[in-house]
């Protein structure tokens, strides 16, 4: 059945302005003041905002971290996703060093595909170069859609490669078209400083803090910006906390280099003192890397608005605190490293960042959704409200305030991170290819309606048929 929206203000990365929109097969039809469809459901977005469907690029669900398994799998995080105004999310697939990276695709195909309720694709993780993997990711390509890999420069035995992995996956990446991202930390030092602090008896959760220092994060970036430009390549830095990794990405992106970077709302709003919190409750706040001192917020939040950061993900890695952070008492570096964020990562930013004036509201669905897929090839099917697009569409209540708790939040976990946090905005309801997942904050979604989506190269429009490609984006 075709759906028209009458009388919401759209909002775009580039446009605000009143129109209805016409929804026919799951994608959009028309766009037009004055649109009227016989037999159409009329959905009546009076004083709401229509927003192009929130891209989180960066959740792990059901991924094994730390000795457990996140608690939100793909059902539980893609749920909360869509209540919190997101309708695709890129996951991590992890790879096993000597496994064929298809076997690791296939795994995360099985983790995801009766349980997605929105839509998703995959990042992959490279943790070796050699023959083999070479030889495999040209397919990861072509054929399974793929076209951003993971490198790890932390987590030292377990996910750490070394610089020439990385720079070898930066070379391959430049001749398949494929964006290379980072976890940008020194885990050479990390893992001497954490072993120090272990040794002088320091085993609180402030100690995974003060054990990966600013520095830790702007020597890792810096070195990995130089050896995208060593490589001519394109690199993607996850979850910058800090001032330090700014001012290493912005240098890169002065000397004209293809460096992205990424924040998160947690860095944005909550900070290192939260480590502090008594009774083992600094550990819900272990992340990696950790968060900073306060004063590190408004350079992020800077950043965001000059550019110098250009999106922003969740790093949705949850566990509960009873059961999973408690494996760390005693000893911080148990603490399973992660955070629950997926559902509040939209309404976050547009709370502190639109409402208190740090950013304008076309930034925050540049930063949220349209930014995200140029980046990683999936524009224009998703990231922007236009004909011939999927309609993913948020109808957003831009003036309603509310509490963030655990006791009202869709994650499957047992606590919150940001708990009793007041906010402005909330998606009121979210469709998903023209379907409904929310509807007036009700769920009316369906596990496993969400499509797994192969993405075009880095800098490449996804080609549908029917629908002319420009073949490159302007990013
Ligand atoms: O603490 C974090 N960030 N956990 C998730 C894994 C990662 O490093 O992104
Ligand atoms: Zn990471
Ligand atoms: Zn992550």
């Amino acid at each position: 059945m075709k759906k028209l929206i009458k009388n919401g203000l759209i909002v775009t990365a580039a446009d605000t302005y009143k129109a209805n929109v016409l929804i026919e097969n799951g994608k959009i039809s028309a766009i037009g003041e004055h649109i009227e469809e016989e037999g159409a459901e009329i959905i009546d977005a009076k004083g709401r905002y229509l927003l192009p469907g929130g891209i989180d690029p960066h959740t792990h669900l059901d991924m094994p971290f730390g000795g457990t398994v996140t608690k939100d799998d793909f059902e539980t995080g893609t749920k909360a996703a869509a209540f919190g105004g997101t309708t695709t999310v890129i996951d991590f697939c992890l790879t096993s060093k000597g496994e064929p990276l298809k076997n690791s695709i296939d795994t995360w195909h099985n983790k995801s595909k009766d349980k997605a309720c929105i839509d998703y694709s995959f990042h992959l993780m490279v943790g070796e170069i050699n023959d083999d993997v070479l030889a495999e990711l040209p397919q990861v390509i072509s054929e399974e859609g793929i076209t951003s890999f993971k490198v790890f420069m932390a987590y030292k035995n377990v996910f750490q490669a070394d610089d020439e992995t990385l720079f070898r996956t930066l070379l391959a990446a430049k001749d398949l078209g494929a964006l290379v991202m980072v976890h940008a930390e020194n885990g050479d030092v990390i893992d001497y400083l954490t072993k120090k602090a272990l040794e002088d008896g320091n085993t609180d959760p402030i100690y995974h803090a003060l054990t990966r220092p600013p520095e830790a994060e702007g020597e890792a970036t810096g070195r990995a910006a130089q050896l995208t430009g060593l490589a001519d390549s394109q690199l993607y830095v996850v979850h910058v906390s800090c001032s330090n990794a700014v001012e290493k990405i912005a240098e890169a992106r002065n000397k004209g280099l293809n460096v992205w970077g990424e924040t998160c709302p947690q860095y944005l709003v909550l900070d290192q003192s939260y480590l502090e919190r008594p009774n083992f409750e600094g550990a819900k706040y272990v992340w990696s890397p950790p968060l900073r001192e306060k004063w590190h917020q408004d350079i992020l939040w800077n950043a965001l608005k000059n550019g110098q950061l250009q999106t922003l993900g969740s790093d949705q890695c949850s566990f509960d605190f009873n059961g999973q952070k408690d494996l760390g008492r005693g000893d911080f570096t148990k603490i399973p490293n992660g955070g629950p964020i997926i559902e509040d990562r939209v309404s976050i930013l547009f709370s502190e960042g639109v409402k208190k004036g740090r950013i304008t509201l076309n930034q925050f669905v540049d930063i949220t959704s349209t930014r995200i897929a140029k980046l990683f090839g999936l524009f224009p099917k998703k990231g922007t409200i236009a004909v011939g697009s999927d309609a993913d569409i948020v109808i957003f209540d831009p003036s309603v305030e509310r509490v963030i708790s655990a006791e009202s939040h869709h994650m499957a976990v047992d606590y919150n991170a940001f708990e009793g946090m007041k906010v402005t905005g909330e998606p009121v309801s979210v469709l998903s290819r023209g379907e409904f997942v929310v509807k007036e904050k009700q769920f009316v979604g369906k596990p496993g309606s969400g499509q797994f989506i192969k993405r075009a190269k880095y800098g490449e429009e996804v080609c549908e048929q029917g629908r002319e490609s420009l073949q490159s984006t302007q990013i």
